[in-house]
């Protein structure tokens, strides 16, 4: 029975929560009035991390749909079973529709969008900016959401129900 994920996994797992936590933290920002050039530099450091979140839900999906990555096995409770898949699922989807949004946000921007500082994927469109931007802030309100319930189920099952479960992902704790 495999009890953890591969390590690589692991790494994945917490290299996308960090690049997430950070981009839902500094997004924040964006909804506020700030200097010219300081959300130029905020849109190409959000740009620069969407586009490394890509390549790691890439690599993690390849991991997970080729079987590479086994998902642990753990006797837990069915309709637990069923709230975290419901939840995982979630996740997923707004892991590929965030980008999604966030570029067709940033092609619209009236200001250069520069991943990495490379080159600007900006065309300037104020007129769909405030729509598509729309859609893109609900997505990550959505986040919000499933992130408190996933972060919130971790934490229950390793201080309350000490099962094993947050063992699977943990990069240093074997077991619990
Ligand atoms: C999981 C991935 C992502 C998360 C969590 C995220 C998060 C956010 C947040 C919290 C905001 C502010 C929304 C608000 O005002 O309430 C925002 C705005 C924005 N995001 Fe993202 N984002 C993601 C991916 C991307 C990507 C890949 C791009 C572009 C390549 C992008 C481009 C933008 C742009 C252009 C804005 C609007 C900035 C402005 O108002 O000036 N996002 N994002």
């Amino acid at each position: 029975m495999t009890q953890r994920y591969a390590l690589l996994f692991r790494l994945i797992h917490w290299a996308m929560a960090l690049i997430v936590l950070t981009m839902l933290a500094f997004g924040q920002k964006f909804a506020g009035e700030m200097p010219v050039a300081e959300r130029q530099f905020s849109l190409m450091g959000h740009s620069s991390l969407g586009v490394l979140l890509v390549g790691l839900l890439s690599l993690r999906l390849i991991m997970r749909l080729t079987g590479m990555a086994k998902r642990p096995e753990h006797s837990i409770a069915p309709w637990q079973k069923l709230a975290s898949r419901t939840v995982q699922t979630g996740l997923y989807a707004l892991m590929v529709l965030l980008p999604i949004t966030g570029f067709l946000t940033a092609r619209v921007h009236e200001l250069p969008v520069t991943p990495f500082g490379l080159f600007s994927i900006s065309t300037s469109d104020p007129a769909t900016f405030e729509a598509i931007r729309d859609w893109h802030m609900l997505g990550t309100k959505l986040l919000m959401v499933l992130l408190v319930l996933h972060i919130g189920a971790a934490l229950m099952h390793r201080f309350v129900l000490r099962d094993g479960v947050m063992g699977s992902m943990s990069l240093f704790r074997p077991k619990s």
